[in-house]
C-alpha cells in the first residue's frame, strides 16, 4: 500500500514537473493560500509591494543602486530568501519569510511568468 502511494506521489510529481502550465496553475493557488495576494497585486490596483504584472523579464532597480533582470533565478531567490535583494523604495525585511519549498517557489515563478 505504502509503495503504491509513493509511486502515485512520484507519478503526480513527475506530471507536475513536466508541465509549466500546470505548475503555473498551482502557483496561482499558492499566491492566494500563502498570502502573497495580500501584498502583491497582479495589476496596478494596490502597491504594498511591487506588482507582479509584467515583472518577469523586466529590469528591477534595487536599493543599492544596481539593477537586475527579473529572470527565473532572481524571482526564485527573491521568494526563497526575501532579504537577498531589496527592490528600490522598500525597506529590507518588509517581505516576511514564507517557508515555501523550492518546488513551491518554482510554481510561483511559473505563475508570475504568465502575468504579462
Ligand atoms: C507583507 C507583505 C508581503 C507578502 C505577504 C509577500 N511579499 Fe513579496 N515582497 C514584499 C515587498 C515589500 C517586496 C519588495 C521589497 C523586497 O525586495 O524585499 C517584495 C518582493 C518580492 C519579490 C521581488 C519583486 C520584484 O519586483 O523584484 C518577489 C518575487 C516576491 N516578493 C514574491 C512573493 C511571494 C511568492 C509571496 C508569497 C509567498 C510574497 N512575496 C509575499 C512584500 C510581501
Amino acid at each position: 500500500m505504502k509503495k503504491i502511494v509513493l509511486l502515485l506521489l512520484f507519478f503526480v510529481g513527475a506530471l507536475v514537473a513536466c508541465s509549466d502550465r500546470k505548475a503555473a496553475a498551482i502557483g496561482e493557488n499558492l499566491y492566494f493560500e500563502r498570502g502573497c495576494a495580500s501584498c502583491h497585486a497582479r495589476d496596478d490596483s494596490y502597491s504594498v509591494a511591487p506588482s507582479w504584472k509584467g515583472l518577469y523579464g523586466s529590469e528591477v532597480r534595487l536599493n543599492d543602486g544596481s539593477s537586475v533582470t527579473a529572470d527565473e533565478a532572481y524571482l526564485l531567490e527573491s521568494i526563497l530568501v526575501p532579504t537577498a535583494k531589496i527592490v528600490e523604495g522598500y525597506a529590507p525585511g518588509s517581505m516576511p519569510p514564507n517557508g515555501l519549498t523550492q518546488a513551491e517557489a518554482k510554481q510561483l515563478v511559473e505563475y508570475i511568468k504568465t502575468l504579462r
